[in-house]
């Protein structure tokens, strides 16, 4: 199973945005998907209530489980290891403990960050968070003799290619060691509408947002080498090289 987690010290970036629309699109594309909402406010909690309600209008739609209110973040996620392709965190906009937690649990810190000066200027607290983090495992994999480093990217939420507060984000992020996708997510209505629907983009009539987080998708597929069990055999079924 594959973690990701969605840290950040910004509110309002759209990581929980991010976090359910990439889950939607993997839960498609046959991943067996689990969001953990850390988050006190439980907003993908309350999407999943809203995507509940709607199932069964839509018995051909595939959905991730979400699970709330975490006691305890790593027995959890080796609980639910045997069970599901995908974990994604989604952590709130605040609070170190948890931050920190999911980031020592991790295989992938997504950084969601979005076109304005606060979110810029935090930016160098959620890199400190993620440096950290990366000391701390490389300390612990010299001790236990493991290898299980954290990977960290950046996504680029609300961008608007010709503006200059988002070509400014892509500038300050050329100058820090984490890559950025190429693949950004653009200002739209669709994601701000889908949640109380119960769906993620790639079950809306907005072609343009579906495209975008597809190829958000495989990008981050590809990038961290996350599989679901169909890819797994398809591979194993090459002939060795
Ligand atoms: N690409 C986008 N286009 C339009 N609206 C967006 C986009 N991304 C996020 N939003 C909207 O911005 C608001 C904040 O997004 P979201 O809740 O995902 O942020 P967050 O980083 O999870 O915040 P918090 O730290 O408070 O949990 C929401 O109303 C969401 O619908
Ligand atoms: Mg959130």
């Amino acid at each position: 199973m594959h973690v990701i987690a969605f840290p950040g010290q910004k509110g309002g970036t759209g990581k929980s945005t991010i976090c359910l629309n990439l889950a939607v699109e993997l839960a498609q594309q046959d991943y067996r998907v689990v969001i953990l909402d850390a988050d006190p406010q439980g907003s993908l909690s309350s999407w999943y209530q809203a995507a509940q309600a709607h199932e069964e209008e839509h018995p051909d739609y595939k959905y991730p489980t979400v699970i709330g209110a975490l006691d305890n973040l790593k027995k959890t996620l080796e609980s639910l290891a045997p069970a599901f392709d995908v974990a994604m965190i989604d952590l709130p906009g605040r609070d170190a403990k948890i931050q920190r937690q999911a980031l020592m649990c991790a295989d992938t810190a997504l950084l969601v960050i979005a076109p304005g000066s606060f979110d810029i200027w935090t930016l160098e607290h959620t890199l400190d968070y993620v440096n950290q983090a990366k000391e701390l495992r490389q300390e612990r994999d010299e001790l236990l003799g493991t290898d299980n480093p954290l990977q960290a990217a950046f996504i680029r939420n609300r961008f608007v290619a010709q503006q200059n507060l988002s070509k400014r984000v892509s500038e300050l992020l050329g100058e820090v060691e984490e890559p950025i996708l190429e693949s950004a997510v653009s200002a739209r209505v669709a994601f701000a509408e889908v949640p109380a629907e119960g769906i993620g983009v790639s079950l809306y009539h907005d072609k343009n947002a579906a495209r975008e987080i597809k190829v958000l998708t495989q990008e981050i597929t590809e990038k961290f080498g996350i599989s679901n069990i169909y890819n797994t055999i398809e591979k194993s079924k090459l002939p060795a090289a």
